[in-house]
């Protein structure tokens, strides 16, 4: 399974998914290209470090429709055939979603479908929920709104601050990202219209037969 990572900044989930493949945690994978819309992104140097192609794809002034179609291009010119959200803050056209339909997977710092958007983590503290967390889904045309892969819960804290509360997120962002990934990779993940369920080992056995 060839993955493709999109990035705009510090790229600490694409550090884990690449780290993950290289020990082994998610078989069969291949982190082919990470793609950052700024070329500033902290996380391009982490890629290459990891002896990962990173390519910058700046928006320009174009449309959004030109711009994911160069990002098109770059990734099916590697035989990427998944894609993986990382901190990329930019909304896909509908021509992107489509030529990876059901192959794009984002990672949002909320329990969805509480706190789409930007500044999950504030929009928890400003609401007052005792729980928060981050939730690993599938992309479809709205934003933050595809059918969910798996969620992770943390507690907050009476003193947390933006700050405090992300860091203990992103600790579990990290985790739930590579073990979503791998299971996205086993084939034994079945999406079936807003829910996806875990097919058994033998069933996934019989499936490939
Ligand atoms: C992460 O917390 C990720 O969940 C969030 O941006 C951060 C990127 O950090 N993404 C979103 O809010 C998308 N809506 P990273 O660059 O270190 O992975």
């Amino acid at each position: 399974m060839k993955i493709g990572i999109l990035i705009s900044g510090r790229g600490s989930n694409m550090a884990a998914l690449i780290d993950a493949v290289g020990r082994g945690a998610i078989p069969s994978a291949e982190v082919a290209v990470v793609i950052s819309d700024k070329a500033d992104a902290v996380g391009l140097a982490g890629a290459r470090e990891r002896g990962v192609e990173a390519v910058v794809v700046e928006r320009r002034g174009r449309t959004r429709e030109e711009h994911d179609a160069e990002l098109i291009e770059v990734l099916r010119k590697r035989g990427v055939e998944y894609v993986c959200l990382a901190g990329y803050m930019r909304l896909l056209s509908n021509d992107f979603i489509s030529a990876f339909k059901d192959r794009i997977i984002n990672i949002h710092p909320s329990l969805l479908p509480s706190f789409p958007g930007l500044d999950a983590q504030r929009q928890a503290l400003d609401h007052g929920v005792k729980v928060t967390g981050c939730t690993v889904h599938f992309v479809d045309e709205d934003l933050d709104a595809g059918p969910i892969i798996l969620q992770r819960v943390v507690e907050v804290l009476d003193d947390d601050t933006v700050e405090s509360l992300s860091a203990r997120i992103l600790e579990q962002e990290h985790a739930a990202y590579v073990e979503a990934v791998r299971l996205v990779a086993s084939s034994r993940l079945r999406i079936e219209g807003r829910r996806t369920f875990l097919i058994e080992n033998e069933a996934v056995g019989e499936s490939n037969s």
